[in-house]
């Protein structure tokens, strides 16, 4: 059937952020459409924007969605993405089951709560030298890369064995991958990945060492259940994801208290608030803005028809200020019961380093409330640039005082 829609009447996605803890202004029409209204990717294509949270859930846990990027119904949201996703479907994120499944099984044993209890003291200890190294050379800081990016960052790679030492070349082509600016650049970094993580896989398949990637060298590679392509594929969406995520939770996260002090104050008269905080932060802030998804069939959702080839995009940021579950969305508020946000995700998909995402967030912010109670923005705070819509959300830099 041929679309009808008038394109220009559309929404674009994705957009920047008016303010870097909201959603995009541009998006408040597509609150008010939920659960569901088209919008239009770069190139023109119309797909569906998902807005409201049980469609979402509902949709996110069906099947006859498929997160294959090279079929030429993935809705690819620039021209970056375009160039590169086109080309190889990501490990996991990018795999439909059964081999997504057989895939998650490998790595679920790491992820568990008791496993990251395990890694609770070693998280706390790295928090501590780090919040150390910056108070003696400051104040002022520049909070994302004395704090913010090296806490995650040290805890991925001691869980998979990839030697810290080399944090500069993998920070700065993951960087690259999700950010460009650029398709080659993005291209060119995923190359720079792949070879670096090669090269690691033979030198551990040689003398293999403790970590997640030894050990799925050993168990998985060596016996033939996976080629040295797909334990690269792993070892990359594993390392990408374990640091560039949590690090704009930390940055973004810091900043919206310090322009929220009564919360900052409600959070520092009583820690016990925190695991719920961090809950709350996840719902508000919402950085993995936009999942993207095809559907394989015709689905009926909402009185709505989705058919099968349309697109689909799920604005976490909106899904997650969907008035009718959370009351008065827009507020930040340490009282509510955040659970059952997607920032996650939800389904299949939903995201495996969540229980370690969330210790380290905890472990992180408290020690930085507790051991800087003069925090403060070194800079107004209007001043102070964040990323752009097409990437994970969070601080580019974030010049602090104490
Ligand atoms: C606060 C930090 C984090 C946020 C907000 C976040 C968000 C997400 C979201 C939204 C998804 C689902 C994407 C989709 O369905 O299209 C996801 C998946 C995933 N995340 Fe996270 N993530 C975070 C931290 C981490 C960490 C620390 C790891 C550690 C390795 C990780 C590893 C993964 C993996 C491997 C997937 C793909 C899972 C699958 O396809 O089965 N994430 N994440």
């Amino acid at each position: 059937m041929t679309d009808t829609t008038d394109v220009s009447e559309l929404v674009s996605f994705p957009q920047d952020r008016t303010c870097p803890y909201h959603p995009p202004a541009a998006y408040d029409p597509l609150r008010d459409a939920r659960p569901l209204t088209r919008i239009a990717l770069y190139d023109g294509r119309p797909v569906w924007m998902v807005t409201g949270h049980a469609v979402a859930r509902e949709l996110l846990a069906d099947q006859r969605l498929s997160t294959d990027s090279t079929h030429d119904a993935f809705p690819l949201p620039t021209e970056r993405a375009a160039v590169v996703r086109s080309r190889r479907r990501a490990a996991l994120i990018g795999q439909d089951d059964p081999v997504h499944h057989t895939q998650r099984r490998m790595l679920i044993p790491s992820f568990t709560l008791k496993r990251v209890a395990d890694l609770r003291p070693r998280i706390r200890r790295t928090v501590d030298e780090l919040l150390d190294a910056m108070v003696e050379q400051g104040p002022p800081a520049e909070l994302v890369s004395a704090f913010a990016l090296p806490v995650p960052s040290i805890v991925i790679c001691d869980l998979l064995g990839v030697p810290y030492a080399d944090h500069d070349f993998f920070e700065e082509q993951s960087r690259r991958a999700l950010r460009g600016p650029r398709a080659e650049d993005t291209q060119d970094a995923i190359e720079q990945l792949e070879g670096y993580l090669g090269d690691l896989a033979d030198a551990k398949r040689a003398a293999p060492g403790d970590g997640l990637l030894d050990q799925l060298v050993v168990e998985q590679y060596v016996p033939g259940h996976i080629d040295r392509r797909e334990l690269v594929d792993l070892a990359m969406i594993l390392l990408i994801a374990g640091h560039e995520t949590t690090a704009n939770m930390i940055s973004l996260g810091t900043f919206t208290l310090l322009r929220h002090p009564e919360r900052l104050a409600e959070l520092r008269a009583d820690p016990s608030l925190l695991p719920g905080a961090v809950e709350e932060l996840l719902r508000f802030l919402s950085i993995a803005d936009g999942m993207l998804r095809f559907a394989k069939e015709d689905i009926e959702v909402a009185g709505t028809t989705i058919r099968a080839g349309d697109g689909l995009v799920f604005s976490t940021s909106v899904i997650n200020r969907d008035a009718g579950v959370y009351a008065d969305p827009d507020a930040l508020d340490w009282g509510r019961s955040a659970r059952h946000h997607v920032a996650f995700g939800f389904g299949i998909h939903q995201c495996l380093g969540q229980n370690l995402a969330r210790a380290e967030m905890e472990i992180a912010l408290g020690a930085l409330l507790t051991r800087l109670p003069g925090l403060r923005l070194a800079a107004p705070a209007e001043e102070i640039p964040f990323k752009p819509g097409d990437t994970l959300q969070g601080m580019v830099e974030l010049p602090v005082t104490w």
